[in-house]
């Protein structure tokens, strides 16, 4: 069932887990990648590239929680000195993100975490997974340095995230602390909307007038003399 203006879909059941590491030494890592990956947090927050991986990453599993977010939203949200933005490129182009929070009392929560289509199903996820959570656990030492240490890093998954998702935090150590299912309405996350604080159209149209004027102007001073024009 559509509901006709997002071409949101009601799905009847979503199971969703919260999935948590309450020990550092419970991270089992994973193998090799099958590309070499570089990992760099980002040190300048920017709403505009957390939005792109979102949906970059997150279109072709439904991530669409986020869709409602205004430009101010995104800019507050990755703002905050607790929340860490990782990108991680390989092969000389963006392989994939993931953007944890320090949350008061020692929580490390991963919000998100994913490759870009081109890396998906190769054997990347794990490491990915793997490097995502190391990190988590050295909140207040290599970011977030305000905060205390982690006593637990958790996160949530359902059933609209990639098949391969659950399968991977288990391996790597998580264990399911909370399971529930409801049903939910799904945007179409093709449309991915994106509200931007102005509309870059309204400078285009006063470049173009800007344009239109100066060309006026060259056009008068370069008005040909009466000389040029007798015959
Ligand atoms: C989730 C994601 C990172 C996993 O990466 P992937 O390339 O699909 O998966 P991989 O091939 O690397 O497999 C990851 C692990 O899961 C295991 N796995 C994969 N499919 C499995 C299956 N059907 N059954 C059991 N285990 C499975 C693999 O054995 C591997 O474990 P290992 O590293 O110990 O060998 C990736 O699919 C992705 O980014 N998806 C889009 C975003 C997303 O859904 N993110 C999760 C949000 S919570």
């Amino acid at each position: 069932m559509t509901d006709g203006v997002t071409g949101g879909v009601e799905l009847p059941a979503v199971t969703e887990w919260a999935m948590e590491m309450r020990d550092p030494a419970d991270l089992r890592p994973a193998p090799a990648p099958a590309v070499e990956m570089a990992f760099s947090l980002a040190r300048v927050p920017s709403p505009d590239v957390n939005r792109a991986l979102y949906a970059a990453v997150g279109a072709r599993v439904c991530w669409t929680d986020r869709f409602g977010w205004s430009y101010a939203d995104w800019d507050a949200w990755v703002s905050r000195p607790e929340l860490g933005t990782w990108l991680v490129q390989a092969e000389g182009t963006l392989a994939g993100f993931f953007e944890i929070e320090a949350q008061p009392g020692g929580d490390t929560e991963i919000h998100l975490v994913g490759l870009t289509p081109a890396f998906v199903g190769h054997g990347n996820g794990g490491h990915l997974v793997e490097q995502c959570v190391r990190r988590a656990w050295q909140r207040g030492a290599s970011w977030a340095e305000h905060a205390g240490p982690a006593s637990r890093v958790w996160l949530r998954t359902s059933t609209l995230d990639h098949p391969n998702a659950l399968a991977n935090y288990r391996r790597r150590g998580f264990r399911v602390a909370l399971e529930s299912t409801t049903p939910k309405t799904v945007p179409d996350p093709r449309l991915a909307p994106w509200p931007l604080p102005c509309d870059p159209r309204q400078r285009a149209a006063r470049h173009a007038v800007r344009e239109v004027v100066q060309e006026a102007a060259q056009d008068v001073v370069r008005a040909p003399s009466e000389q040029e024009l007798i015959p």
